[in-house]
Protein backbone atom coordinates (compact mmCIF):
# COMPACT_ATOMS: atom_id res chain seq x y z
CA UNK A 1 0.00 0.00 0.00
CA UNK A 2 1.38 3.41 -1.19
CA UNK A 3 0.55 6.49 1.15
CA UNK A 4 1.74 10.12 1.35
CA UNK A 5 3.86 10.37 4.52
CA UNK A 6 4.12 13.95 5.81
CA UNK A 7 6.15 15.24 8.70
CA UNK A 8 5.48 18.36 9.79
CA UNK A 9 8.26 20.10 12.18
CA UNK A 10 8.73 23.20 13.93
CA UNK A 11 11.10 23.98 11.63
CA UNK A 12 10.37 21.76 8.54
CA UNK A 13 8.10 20.50 6.46
CA UNK A 14 8.98 16.45 4.46
CA UNK A 15 7.10 14.66 2.53
CA UNK A 16 7.92 11.60 0.38
CA UNK A 17 5.73 8.29 -0.79
CA UNK A 18 6.21 5.13 1.66
CA UNK A 19 5.82 1.60 0.77
CA UNK A 20 3.98 1.11 4.09
CA UNK A 21 4.96 -2.88 3.23
CA UNK A 22 8.43 -2.81 3.48
CA UNK A 23 8.59 0.77 5.75
CA UNK A 24 10.55 2.54 2.74
CA UNK A 25 11.06 6.16 1.12
CA UNK A 26 9.15 4.80 -2.70
CA UNK A 27 10.16 8.73 -4.13
CA UNK A 28 12.81 11.79 -3.29
CA UNK A 29 11.71 13.06 -0.02
CA UNK A 30 10.60 17.14 -0.48
CA UNK A 31 10.96 19.39 2.35
CA UNK A 32 9.85 22.80 2.17
CA UNK A 33 10.60 25.33 5.66
CA UNK A 34 7.59 25.44 8.03
CA UNK A 35 5.99 29.06 7.78
CA UNK A 36 5.70 31.49 10.14
CA UNK A 37 3.86 31.74 12.15
CA UNK A 38 2.99 28.26 11.76
CA UNK A 39 -0.68 28.83 11.99
CA UNK A 40 -3.57 26.37 11.03
CA UNK A 41 -4.55 28.13 7.40
CA UNK A 42 -0.90 28.61 6.73
CA UNK A 43 0.32 24.90 7.63
CA UNK A 44 -3.00 24.30 5.68
CA UNK A 45 -1.62 26.14 2.68
CA UNK A 46 2.02 24.51 2.87
CA UNK A 47 0.07 20.80 2.90
CA UNK A 48 -1.99 21.30 0.06
CA UNK A 49 0.76 22.86 -2.33
CA UNK A 50 2.79 19.62 -1.05
CA UNK A 51 0.49 17.20 -1.97
CA UNK A 52 -0.54 19.08 -5.52
CA UNK A 53 3.12 18.90 -6.53
CA UNK A 54 2.47 15.10 -5.60
CA UNK A 55 -1.07 15.33 -8.09
CA UNK A 56 -1.86 13.03 -5.10
CA UNK A 57 -5.43 12.08 -4.39
CA UNK A 58 -5.22 9.42 -1.98
CA UNK A 59 -4.52 8.75 1.49
CA UNK A 60 -2.12 10.82 3.28
CA UNK A 61 -0.43 9.95 7.06
CA UNK A 62 0.87 13.41 9.16
CA UNK A 63 3.10 13.64 11.62
CA UNK A 64 2.18 16.74 13.86
CA UNK A 65 4.02 18.32 16.87
CA UNK A 66 1.54 18.24 19.09
CA UNK A 67 -0.57 15.78 20.94
CA UNK A 68 -3.56 14.90 18.81
CA UNK A 69 -6.37 13.36 20.56
CA UNK A 70 -9.14 11.50 18.53
CA UNK A 71 -8.24 14.19 15.65
CA UNK A 72 -8.15 17.45 17.81
CA UNK A 73 -4.73 19.20 18.73
CA UNK A 74 -4.29 19.23 22.59
CA UNK A 75 -1.26 21.08 22.45
CA UNK A 76 1.00 23.59 20.08
CA UNK A 77 4.67 23.71 21.90
CA UNK A 78 6.42 25.05 19.05
CA UNK A 79 3.78 26.19 17.15
CA UNK A 80 0.71 28.62 16.64
CA UNK A 81 -0.92 28.33 19.83
CA UNK A 82 -4.41 28.74 17.78
CA UNK A 83 -4.08 24.92 16.63
CA UNK A 84 -5.64 24.15 20.64
CA UNK A 85 -8.34 22.85 20.08
CA UNK A 86 -8.39 22.69 16.44
CA UNK A 87 -10.32 19.36 14.29
CA UNK A 88 -7.29 18.84 12.97
CA UNK A 89 -7.78 16.04 11.23
CA UNK A 90 -10.70 17.43 9.51
CA UNK A 91 -9.28 20.74 8.97
CA UNK A 92 -6.16 18.97 6.99
CA UNK A 93 -8.18 17.14 5.48
CA UNK A 94 -10.25 19.58 3.95
CA UNK A 95 -7.16 21.58 2.88
CA UNK A 96 -5.77 18.94 0.89
CA UNK A 97 -8.79 17.29 -0.27
CA UNK A 98 -7.27 13.74 0.81
CA UNK A 99 -8.35 11.16 3.30
CA UNK A 100 -6.32 12.53 6.00
CA UNK A 101 -4.89 9.99 9.15
CA UNK A 102 -2.79 12.36 11.91
CA UNK A 103 -0.66 11.08 14.46
CA UNK A 104 2.04 13.14 16.95
CA UNK A 105 5.50 13.47 15.41
CA UNK A 106 7.25 11.28 18.20
CA UNK A 107 5.04 8.96 17.89
CA UNK A 108 4.73 8.64 14.10
CA UNK A 109 9.18 8.69 14.42
CA UNK A 110 8.54 5.45 16.88
CA UNK A 111 6.22 3.16 15.06
CA UNK A 112 8.78 3.33 11.88
CA UNK A 113 11.15 2.43 14.72
CA UNK A 114 9.03 -0.64 16.58
CA UNK A 115 7.65 -1.85 12.87
CA UNK A 116 10.66 -1.56 10.81
CA UNK A 117 13.88 -0.35 12.78
CA UNK A 118 16.08 -0.13 15.81
CA UNK A 119 12.79 -1.20 18.22
CA UNK A 120 11.83 -4.02 15.84
CA UNK A 121 10.65 -7.42 17.46
CA UNK A 122 11.61 -5.76 21.09
CA UNK A 123 8.80 -7.27 23.40
CA UNK A 124 9.76 -5.18 26.08
CA UNK A 125 9.30 -0.58 27.14
CA UNK A 126 10.57 0.64 24.34
CA UNK A 127 11.18 4.46 24.75
CA UNK A 128 11.67 6.50 21.47
CA UNK A 129 13.09 10.10 21.65
CA UNK A 130 12.70 12.36 18.93
CA UNK A 131 15.14 15.30 19.30
CA UNK A 132 14.71 18.34 17.43
CA UNK A 133 13.11 21.92 18.16
CA UNK A 134 11.70 19.90 20.96
CA UNK A 135 11.77 16.98 22.44
CA UNK A 136 8.89 14.59 21.48
CA UNK A 137 8.65 11.52 23.20
CA UNK A 138 6.87 7.53 22.02
CA UNK A 139 6.06 5.02 24.64
CA UNK A 140 5.65 1.23 23.38
CA UNK A 141 5.29 -1.92 25.13
CA UNK A 142 5.06 -5.16 23.16
CA UNK A 143 4.66 -2.90 20.06
CA UNK A 144 1.92 -1.18 21.17
CA UNK A 145 1.79 2.43 21.36
CA UNK A 146 0.68 4.81 24.24
CA UNK A 147 -0.24 7.59 22.21
CA UNK A 148 0.31 11.44 23.22
CA UNK A 149 3.45 11.03 26.14
CA UNK A 150 4.35 14.35 26.21
CA UNK A 151 7.30 13.54 28.37
CA UNK A 152 9.68 16.29 26.75
CA UNK A 153 7.88 18.72 28.82
CA UNK A 154 8.48 17.09 31.99
CA UNK A 155 10.35 19.65 34.45
CA UNK A 156 14.04 18.23 35.34
CA UNK A 157 15.82 18.00 38.92
CA UNK A 158 16.93 21.35 37.89
CA UNK A 159 13.43 22.76 37.53
CA UNK A 160 13.87 23.05 33.61
CA UNK A 161 11.95 21.71 30.92
CA UNK A 162 13.64 19.36 29.34
CA UNK A 163 12.90 20.15 25.87
CA UNK A 164 14.73 23.75 27.05
CA UNK A 165 17.38 21.96 28.14
CA UNK A 166 18.53 18.89 25.94
CA UNK A 167 16.69 19.57 22.88
CA UNK A 168 18.71 20.04 19.73
CA UNK A 169 17.40 23.84 19.84
CA UNK A 170 18.75 24.21 23.49
CA UNK A 171 22.50 22.57 22.11
CA UNK A 172 22.81 25.43 18.82
CA UNK A 173 21.15 28.64 20.57
CA UNK A 174 23.59 27.62 23.34
CA UNK A 175 26.43 26.36 21.27
CA UNK A 176 27.42 23.65 23.35
CA UNK A 177 29.91 20.66 22.69
CA UNK A 178 28.30 17.51 21.95
CA UNK A 179 30.04 16.56 25.66
CA UNK A 180 28.25 19.12 27.20
CA UNK A 181 25.29 18.62 25.14
CA UNK A 182 25.22 14.85 26.12
CA UNK A 183 25.96 15.71 30.05
CA UNK A 184 22.25 17.15 29.63
CA UNK A 185 20.38 14.43 27.70
CA UNK A 186 21.76 12.29 30.19
CA UNK A 187 19.94 14.03 32.59
CA UNK A 188 16.84 13.71 31.10
CA UNK A 189 17.11 10.07 29.96
CA UNK A 190 18.02 8.67 33.44
CA UNK A 191 14.83 10.92 34.78
CA UNK A 192 12.87 9.08 32.23
CA UNK A 193 14.51 5.89 33.26
CA UNK A 194 13.74 6.37 37.27
CA UNK A 195 10.20 6.92 36.00
CA UNK A 196 9.33 4.37 33.00
CA UNK A 197 12.44 1.56 33.39
CA UNK A 198 12.38 1.06 29.75
CA UNK A 199 14.13 -2.09 28.48
CA UNK A 200 15.39 0.08 25.07
CA UNK A 201 16.36 3.63 25.11
CA UNK A 202 16.18 4.78 20.61
CA UNK A 203 17.26 8.42 19.76
CA UNK A 204 15.38 9.56 16.75
CA UNK A 205 16.09 13.34 15.06
CA UNK A 206 19.05 14.42 12.82
CA UNK A 207 21.79 14.13 16.09
CA UNK A 208 21.00 10.35 16.34
CA UNK A 209 23.97 10.35 13.62
CA UNK A 210 26.01 12.15 15.89
CA UNK A 211 25.55 9.26 18.43
CA UNK A 212 28.99 8.20 19.37
CA UNK A 213 30.35 12.20 19.84
CA UNK A 214 28.34 12.19 23.30
CA UNK A 215 27.15 8.76 24.11
CA UNK A 216 30.18 8.66 26.49
CA UNK A 217 27.99 10.49 28.66
CA UNK A 218 25.49 8.20 29.24
CA UNK A 219 24.88 6.13 31.96
CA UNK A 220 21.30 4.70 31.42
CA UNK A 221 21.25 0.81 32.18
CA UNK A 222 18.89 0.45 29.33
CA UNK A 223 20.41 0.58 25.96
CA UNK A 224 20.76 3.82 24.01
CA UNK A 225 20.91 3.68 20.30
CA UNK A 226 20.18 5.36 17.38
CA UNK A 227 16.50 5.69 14.90
CA UNK A 228 17.40 3.37 11.87
CA UNK A 229 15.40 5.63 9.99
CA UNK A 230 17.46 8.62 11.27
CA UNK A 231 15.50 11.82 10.16
CA UNK A 232 13.14 9.83 7.46
CA UNK A 233 11.05 8.26 11.03
CA UNK A 234 8.41 11.20 10.60
CA UNK A 235 8.01 10.29 6.85
CA UNK A 236 7.91 6.60 7.15
CA UNK A 237 5.72 6.39 10.15
CA UNK A 238 2.92 8.73 9.45
CA UNK A 239 2.13 7.06 6.61
CA UNK A 240 2.19 3.48 8.50
CA UNK A 241 -0.02 4.59 10.92
CA UNK A 242 -2.65 5.86 8.42
CA UNK A 243 -1.92 2.32 6.83
CA UNK A 244 -3.26 1.28 10.45
CA UNK A 245 -6.13 3.45 10.78
CA UNK A 246 -7.48 2.21 7.31
CA UNK A 247 -6.90 -1.72 7.97
CA UNK A 248 -8.55 -1.02 11.46
CA UNK A 249 -11.51 0.52 10.15
CA UNK A 250 -11.74 -1.77 7.00
C1 LIG B 1 5.55 18.73 21.40
C2 LIG B 1 5.35 17.27 21.07
C3 LIG B 1 6.26 16.89 19.91
C4 LIG B 1 7.70 17.28 20.19
C5 LIG B 1 8.61 17.01 19.01
C6 LIG B 1 7.01 19.01 21.65
O1 LIG B 1 7.20 20.36 21.91
O2 LIG B 1 4.80 19.09 22.55
O3 LIG B 1 4.01 17.03 20.72
O4 LIG B 1 6.18 15.50 19.70
O5 LIG B 1 7.78 18.66 20.51
O6 LIG B 1 8.23 17.72 17.90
Amino acid sequence: MHILGIDVGGTGIKAAFVDTEIGALLSERIRVTTPHPATPAAIGATLKELVEQYQWKGPIGIGFPAAIQHGVARTAANIDPSFIGLPITDYFSQQTACPTYMVNDADAAGLAEIRFGAGKGNTGVVLIITIGTGLGTALFINGQLLPNTELGHLLLENGVEAEHYASETARLTKNLKWKEWGTRLNLYLSTMETLFWPDLIVLGGGVSAKLHKFSGQLTTKAPVVAANFLNQAGIVGAALFAKEELQRVA
